[in-house]
């Protein structure tokens, strides 16, 4: 592996620099959701600094190698814990299919496990087999009779968070050898909770077996024509097992220094990048803090964020936390912006924040202010699916909607829905 060289910030310094940032933003943000004038000044004097393709920054088409998107909104991955030994079910074609029709850049399919052992709980959506290969084909197949979007799949693997109950039925782990439960795998054999059951520690064809499979369901992908595959390295799952000193405890070259503690997401990197089509893109979600002492840190991420794009990474998808119970988070707008910032400042490919961006002014200041090139959202999609139309509505754009629903438009917004070439 090159030698990593370290920034030379400190934590600390990063640290400060992120709360600055944070206190900075909230503060502007505030002053934004204060007042109707205030909010809509700082919109025409934001809006005048954007190119001319589009007058905001949000619905700017943005391009990373054969994947073109219309504008800035990304579609969050979100589990659903609906399929059958891996596989998809009709859930997935009414909740991806209700996705698709929302006008954003992107749809990101949900965290998808690259081996049974690998998924959070028994509900989780696999890309391990013929049958969730064909089972993922079938949905596509019917998102994408109706939508264009484009569409990206997570592959992950949970390590020592797997095996657990689905979250409305209580979220808790279930122990080998108990209905739907399954040993786990992790880095070291150090349970993410006391009550946890402890994991084998991985060996090196355990190593082995993981890459391999994180490779075939690559290969899954592409023949699927997934459009781009984001690698879960975040929310405390296997990959940022490795990643962080609170749970990789291991005395071989993938544990201890930071250059050991990146080997094993970085091979999976490779590994992937080599299996997938070239022109399209291979991103990585990281969590850029543990937000626990002496974990997994901003300085780290931004080592790791380097040494990604070396390697041909197409993007970073900067999210925090997962990794240890005892996380202290600072919850409120915005939250995660200012570790996309910084990750921003040190690499050139694009940056995609996310964490609690719901107000349509808010996604456009993050861009503006080049925190970032894209912004993802979850929970704010979910709630309302036409997020991206009433984003649109709201700063006098455009954007695509089904043949079946141009007659909603409202009266007061005549130009919303885009013109279709005949
Ligand atoms: C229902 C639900 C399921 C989620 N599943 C995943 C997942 O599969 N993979 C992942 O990386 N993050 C997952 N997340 C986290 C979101 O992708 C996102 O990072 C987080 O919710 C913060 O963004 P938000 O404030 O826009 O919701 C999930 C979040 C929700 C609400």
């Amino acid at each position: 592996m090159a030698q990593i060289e370290m920034p030379r910030a400190t934590t600390s310094d990063f640290r400060k620099y992120a709360s600055l940032i944070q206190r900075e933003l909230l503060g502007s943000l505030f002053v934004n959701f204060s007042t109707g004038a205030t909010t809509s000044n700082v919109a025409s004097s934001l809006h005048g600094r954007v190119n001319d393709v589009s007058a905001t920054r949000l619905f700017s088409p943005f391009e990373i190698g054969s994947l073109k998107m219309r504008n800035r909104i990304v579609i969050a991955p979100m589990c659903q814990y609906s399929a059958t030994d891996g596989e998809m079910s009709d859930w997935h074609l009414i909740h991806l299919g209700n996705l698709a029709l929302s006008g954003a850049a992107i749809l990101t399919i949900e965290a998808t496990a690259v081996t049974p052992e690998g998924r959070i709980s028994y509900g989780d959506v696999g890309l391990y087999s013929d049958g969730c290969q064909r089972a993922m084909d079938r949905v596509l197949t019917g998102v994408r009779r109706w939508s264009d979007m484009p569409i990206a799949v997570q592959l992950g693997h949970a390590g020592r968070k797997a095996s657990t109950e689905i979250p409305w039925k209580g979220g808790h782990q279930i122990a080998p050898g108990q209905e739907h439960g399954w040993k786990t795998t992790a880095p070291s054999s150090i349970a993410f909770r006391e009550h946890y059951d402890q994991p084998n520690s991985l060996d090196k064809s355990g190593l082995e077996r993981i890459r391999k499979s994180f490779a075939d369901a690559a290969r899954r992908a592409a023949a699927l024509g997934i459009d781009a595959i984001q690698i879960h390295g975040a929310h405390g799952y296997l990959l940022h097992q490795f990643l962080s000193p609170l749970s990789n405890a291991r005395t071989d070259e993938y544990g201890g220094s930071l250059e050991n503690r990146l080997r094993f997401p970085l091979e999976v990197f490779e590994t992937v990048r080599s299996a997938f089509p070239s022109e399209k893109p291979v991103t990585m979600r990281v969590s850029a803090t543990d937000w626990v002492e002496a974990g997994w840190d901003l300085e780290q991420a931004i080592v790791f964020s380097i040494e990604l794009e070396k390697r041909g990474c197409a993007a970073i998808h900067v999210s925090t936390g997962g990794l240890a119970h005892n996380q202290e988070i600072t919850i409120g707008p915005s939250y995660q912006v200012p570790f996309a910032r910084a990750v921003k400042q040190a690499v050139k490919i694009p940056v995609v924040a996310v964490g609690l961006i719901t107000d349509f002014e808010q996604a456009e200041a993050v861009l503006t202010t080049g925190d970032a090139d894209l912004i993802a959202i979850a929970r704010a999609i979910l709630y309302d699916p036409r997020w991206p139309w009433h984003a649109a509505a709201h700063f006098g754009e455009s954007i695509q909607a089904a043949d079946q629903y141009l007659r909603c438009q409202p009266r007061q917004f005549r130009h919303l829905f885009e013109q279709k070439k005949q």
